[in-house]
This record gives structure tokens, sequence and C-alpha cells, in this order.
């Protein structure tokens, strides 16, 4: 059975509807060894729970590679060995990531940063977050020709959010976006000559992302205020506290984990919303579902389809073994419509209760970001069915072909 399973990931039909190959890989081998991808599948949602849990499942993928390019020496065109080349100081500031890191160096991560997401910093940026939106949708409630949601709204928010968070100055916001999509070119590899080109614009752009991150946690140093990056620097764990390096790791940590998928949560919200009529028409008529929806629209399309992890022990997962320096990819999507865990999974039902998804993660690298990402999903995506009554989509958005995000080109909407 499982030769003839299809397990490309990969791919436009994939991209644009990767359910139906979920589901056979859940029915039909749900721990499975995929040589396209050289890496086991998993898909169900108890081997994925399972998954989160098992210490021989490691996150410290970039620290090895670091090392490895150190060991070998390997330089970009025009640097010298002697010194560090632009990707290594990147790689370094990134194998400094908790995402990137196990236990104890997660733990001792985790724990500092953890003040900084406490509820009611939080909760306090709801407003700010309206006001942007409404911003945002200023431009767009105003015309009649087609609109991309991703481009007016969707993309732009969590990247001025972040900045905002952080206590940058409004001037410096646009350069945020830059930055992310910079780290996300540097964070997946390169290849070919075109990207190449590419990366080093990258590489370019990131030197200059990590001089503003220094100069704004010497500014918060000097002087704290009630911005998120003031308690990040607050931090302390006894007498341990965030060095410098890390600060400015943290700041592009955050830029890079919680932009492109709160993007991609907010544009495939509103997208299962348009494809479903009348769970729209229920959203509008009873604003109390508004914290269920987001729960649901989370499982029933979520930004993120696969989280990576490296095998460092030799380990079972779902009746099949695993060994030492294979590679593991946790089929978050796959998990979310799990008929064994969700009634009518391929069903978006925005009162669904419980709704105990995966789209956050879970156990100890669960998002730290998800209160945060809640309510930019929550209010985007409810300012945009409020403020565009009529709403209708103009085209089939196309999607990119990623593994692990689920993120779409553009949404091109008529707005009334
Ligand atoms: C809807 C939007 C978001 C989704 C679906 C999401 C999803 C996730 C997932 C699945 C993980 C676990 C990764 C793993 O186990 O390897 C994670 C971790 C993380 N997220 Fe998010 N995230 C979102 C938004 C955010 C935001 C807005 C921030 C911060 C501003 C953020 C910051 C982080 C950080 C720092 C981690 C690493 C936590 C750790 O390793 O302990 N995320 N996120």
């Amino acid at each position: 059975m499982t030769g003839a399973i299809t397990d490309d990931l990969l791919g436009a039909a994939a991209a644009a509807d990767p359910y139906p190959i979920y589901a056979e890989l859940r029915e039909h081998a749900p721990v499975h060894w995929s040589e396209r991808h050289r890496a086991w599948l998993v898909t169900r949602y108890t081997d994925v729970a399972a998954a989160f849990a098992d210490k021989a499942l490691s996150n410290d993928r970039v620290r090895p590679v670091l090392e490895r390019r150190r060991a070998e020496g390997k330089t970009s065109p025009g640097e010298s060995a002697a010194a560090p080349s632009a990707s290594e100081r990147v790689l370094a500031m990134m194998a400094d990531w908790m995402v990137v890191t196990d236990p104890p160096a997660h733990t001792r991560l985790r724990k500092l940063a953890a003040g900084a997401f406490k509820g009611q910093r939080v909760s306090a940026m709801d407003e700010r977050i309206t006001t942007l939106v409404d911003e945002l949708l200023d431009g767009v409630t105003t015309g009649t020709d087609p609109v991309d949601l991703v481009a007016e709204v969707a993309y732009p928010l969590p990247a001025t959010v972040i900045a905002t968070m952080l206590g940058a100055a409004p001037e410096d916001r646009d350069r945020f976006r830059d930055w992310s999509d910079e780290l996300a070119l540097v964070a997946f590899g390169a290849g070919g000559e075109a990207r190449a080109e590419r990366h080093e614009r990258a590489l370019a752009g990131l030197r200059e992302m990590d001089g503003y991150f220094r100069e704004l946690v010497a500014a918060r140093r000097a002087e704290p205020g009630e911005d998120m990056l003031s308690a990040l620097i607050a931090g302390r764990e006894g007498t341990d506290a965030l060095s410098d390096d890390e600060l400015v790791g943290m700041c592009a940590l955050l830029l890079f984990a919680g932009h492109e998928t709160t993007t991609n949560s907010i544009a495939n919200g509103v997208l299962a919303l348009l494809r479903n009529p009348g769970e729209l028409a229920r959203l509008r008529a009873d604003p109390e579902l508004r914290n269920a929806a987001v729960e649901e629209l989370l499982r029933f399309d979520g930004p993120i389809k696969v989280l990576n992890r490296w095998v460092v022990a030799e380990t079972s997962l779902g009746g099949r073994t695993i060994s030492p320096g294979e590679r593991v990819h946790l089929v978050l999507g796959a998990a979310n419509r799990d008929p064994e865990r969700f009634t009518d999974p391929d069903v978006l039902d925005l009162g669904r209760s419980p709704n105990p998804h995966v789209a956050f993660g879970k156990g100890i690298h669960a998002c730290i970001g998800a209160q945060l990402a809640r309510s930019e999903t929550r209010i985007a995506v409810s300012r945009i069915v409020d403020r565009l009554p009529g709403f209708a989509l103009a085209a089939e958005p196309e999607w990119k072909d990623a593994l692990a995000s689920r993120a779409m080109e553009s949404l091109w909407v008529h707005p009334a």
C-alpha cells in the first residue's frame, strides 16, 4: 500500500489543496518514510501530539550547520576566512533563537522571554491593532476596483504590530517588512545564481537590521519604556538576563516567527469565510462567536503545514522505528483534519468546541506569541467582514509552493 501513496507535498496541485494528500497518508501510511522529502511524514493527531513530547526529536538545527561551516572554513565571495562571513554572522544570530534550541538552552531563553508576553501587555495592544487595521482598510473601502487583501492588510499589519510592540519609531516600521522577508530568505536557504544574488542583498539588509536593533537595545537600556523590548531587557532569572546579542536575536526571531504566520492566518481565514458563505453570515450575525471562529480558522487552514524535527535517539512513532540522524515532518495540517480527533474535520464550523488544534504547536516550543497572533487574526478578520459587507472573491488565489507555510501570493476581492 505504502509504495502507491502520493507523498509529494510540493508542486502546484499540493500547494493549491494539500488536504487530499494528507488524508490518504493519514489513513494508509500515518508514519511514512518519504524518499521524496528524505523525511518521515507524521500525519495522525495522536502521533503528532506524541512527537511534541518526545525528547528524541530535536529542534537544534542551526548550531550544527554553523559548526559544520566553521569547521569547513566556508566563506561567501569577497570575504576572508579569518573574519566571520556575513552569512555566518546571521547564522550565529539564528542559532540563538529559542525555536531552534533544545533544553537546557531553550528552557533558559524561554523563561527569560516569557515575562514580555504576559497577557496584560498583549491585550493592551488590542486598541492599537484595531486602529492599525482600520487605517489599512481606509485605503481599501473607498475604491471600487478589486483589491489584494494580502498586500493591503494581511502583509503590512503583523510587521507593524511587532515594530510597535518593540517600541520602534513609527517611521521605521516599513523597514521591518523588508527585514522579515530577508530573514525568511536566509533562513530557508538559497540556491542558483539569481537567488545567490538575492541572498547577498538579504545579508546586507540584515546587517542593517542588526545595527538598528543594537541601537534600539542601547536606547531602551538607557531609558526603559512600556514596550516589549524594555520588558525583555528587564527579564531576570536570578542574576541571569539576556545579553545584547541575545536581545538582538530575540527581536529578529519575533519578526521572523510572527510576521508571515500571522499574514497567512488572516488571509487564509478570510478566504475560508468567503468560500463558506453560511459561516461568514453566522459570524456577522453573532459577534460572540469571534474567539471560537479564530480557533476554527486556524484548525481548518492554518499558516503552518509542517514542522521539522531531527531525530537524536532511536524512538518509535505510530509503531515505526525512527533512527538518529533522520528527519521528521510533523504535518500539522493533517493532524488538524484527523477524523479520529475532530468530527467532520473538512467542514468549517466556527462554533466548534472543544477545538484542540495544533496550529500553534504543543509542548515546550508551543507558540509564545499565540495570544498576540489570536488578537491580530480576530481583529483583522472581524474588521474586514464588518467594513466590507458586500465583499466577494475576485479571483482564485495562487498558492506559494512551500512545504512548511500555507501561504497565498495574493487575495483579490471586490470590496463591494
Ligand atoms: C497565527 C500566527 C502564528 C502561528 C500559526 C504560529 C505557530 C507557531 C508554532 C507551530 C510554533 C512551534 C514551533 C515548533 O514547535 O518548532 C511557534 C513557535 C514560536 N512562535 Fe509562533 N505562530 C504565530 C504567530 C507568532 C507571533 C505573532 C509571534 C511573536 C511576535 C510568534 C513567536 C513565536 C516564537 C518566539 C516561537 C518559538 C517558541 C519556542 O521555541 O519556545 N509566533 N509558533
